[in-house]
């Protein structure tokens, strides 16, 4: 029996489909998170979130305690909903090409249990076309699929999804309306587009933000090899100028979308991308222009290197393509004697900040969390703050 209150998640317990869940449930949907990980399925059955996102931890167990949401590997769950969404990761290979293949084999797998009354509503970051590939998977027992990506900041999805305005796109116009009443309950406005409309606005809003970031970090890479102070500089940029007031911050841009969403793009565009190139080659090389330039003026074998920071945001345990892991590797295979610390991922090699500290010579902030603002470093020590987090 097919049932209008339920909602299937699939991917329930990742990034996206777990915070997803939880907003749904609390507006009195039934949810079910459909997951392939059995360790976060159990978690988030016994009420513990297996990751860090604001509000989240409370109002899982506050829904699991009123059993408006549950979580099982069981793809067969999908029967019940009438609702089916589909948040499952959209990798990209070695040779920075989309990796379909677990994507689009899923939706074979998903087809035995539909029906022309199931609503296929796909969430995942995907470039034009593959919604077209999914309905014609599908299409032989259900035509009901839309495109309404997620646009959330990770670790922001419970205050974002209520501001943010919500595209909804689908190939009939019962998809675009049951669409629609879902997420007519969490967002604040909903905007139509066609479906590659929307494929495009995704991939461009992770785009523009991964370019953005590497002017920024261009800009610290020219002044430091000036050995200039890039945010004196860029404090006085923006004063009084209103013209310059979002140049962002230097830092390690990273994580598991907005490089991987920017490939995705460049590979839909055949590579012809020669922003995406220069950017990718700006923001991946900070790990090693820092090792560069600390090798300059230190043997660092004889010196071991702290790294404050291992996620790869501030506030989050997430290390998903963090650069700060990448920095840490790089020193470990020159055979550099490092320590690490980080405030929220959690690791047996890492120690207290204050101890990483005492224990350093060379201190690297890897990611901005805000317990190191206030820090107290000697001035002996030496700092390399990519972010310019401590102030001076
Ligand atoms: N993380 C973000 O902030 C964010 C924001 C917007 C969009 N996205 C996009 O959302 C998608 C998911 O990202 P995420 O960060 O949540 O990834 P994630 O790895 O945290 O979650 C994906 C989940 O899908 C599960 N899964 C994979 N294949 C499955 C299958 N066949 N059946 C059932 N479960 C399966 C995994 O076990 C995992 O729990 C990606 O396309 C990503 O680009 C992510």
């Amino acid at each position: 029996m097919i049932n209008r209150n339920f909602i299937c998640i699939i991917g329930g317990t990742g990034h996206v489909g777990a915070p997803l869940g939880l907003a749904l449930s609390s507006k009195g949907y039934h949810v079910t998170l459909v997951d392939k990980n059995q360790k976060n399925i159990r978690k988030i059955n016994n009420g513990v979130m297996p990751f860090v996102e604001d509000g989240c931890a409370k109002l899982l167990k506050k829904m699991v305690y009123k059993k408006k949401i549950f979580a099982t590997s069981k793809l067969s769950e999908v029967k019940k909903s009438k609702y089916i969404i589909v948040c499952i990761g959209t990798p990209i290979n070695k040779k920075f090409r989309p990796n379909l293949k677990s994507f689009l084999s899923f939706f074979y797998d998903l087809k035995k249990y539909l029906n022309k009354e199931h609503i296929i509503i796909i969430r995942s970051s995907i470039y034009p076309g593959v919604c077209n590939k999914v309905f014609n998977i599908v299409k032989s027992r259900c035509k009901n699929i839309s495109y309404c990506p997620e646009r959330i900041a990770q670790g922001k999805s419970l205050t974002e999804l209520p501001k943010l305005s919500q595209i909804v796109s689908g190939e009939n116009r019962k998809a675009i309306f049951e669409s629609e009443k879902i997420f007519k309950k969490i967002s604040k406005k909903i905007i139509h587009t066609k479906i590659v409309e929307a494929e495009l606005i995704k991939l461009f809003s992770n785009a523009y933000r991964y370019i953005n970031f590497s002017i920024s970090n261009q800009f610290y890479l020219i002044s430091k090899s000036q050995g200039l102070d890039f945010f004196k500089i860029r404090n006085i940029m923006r004063d009084n100028y209103s013209r310059n007031i979002d140049i962002p911050s230097a830092g390690f841009t990273a994580g598991p979308c907005l490089l991987k969403d920017t490939m995705q793009l460049s590979s839909f565009n055949n590579h012809k991308f020669p922003l995406f190139r220069s950017a990718m080659s700006i923001n991946e090389s900070l790990p090693q222009f820092i090792i560069n330039k600390l090798n300059e003026k230190y043997n660092l074998k004889k010196k071991t290197v702290g790294i404050l920071g291992l996620s790869f945001k501030a506030e989050n345990d997430d290390i998903r393509d963090s650069l700060s892991i990448k920095l840490l590797k790089k020193l470990k295979s020159k055979k550099i004697k490092t320590l690490q610390s980080d405030e929220y991922y959690k690791n047996e090699e890492n120690i207290d900040k204050n101890t990483l500290i005492r224990k350093s010579d060379i201190i690297i902030i890897g990611t901005p969390h805000k317990a190191y603002k206030n820090l107290k470093i000697k001035k002996k020590k030496v700092l390399v703050d990519i972010w310019g987090l401590i102030k001076k």
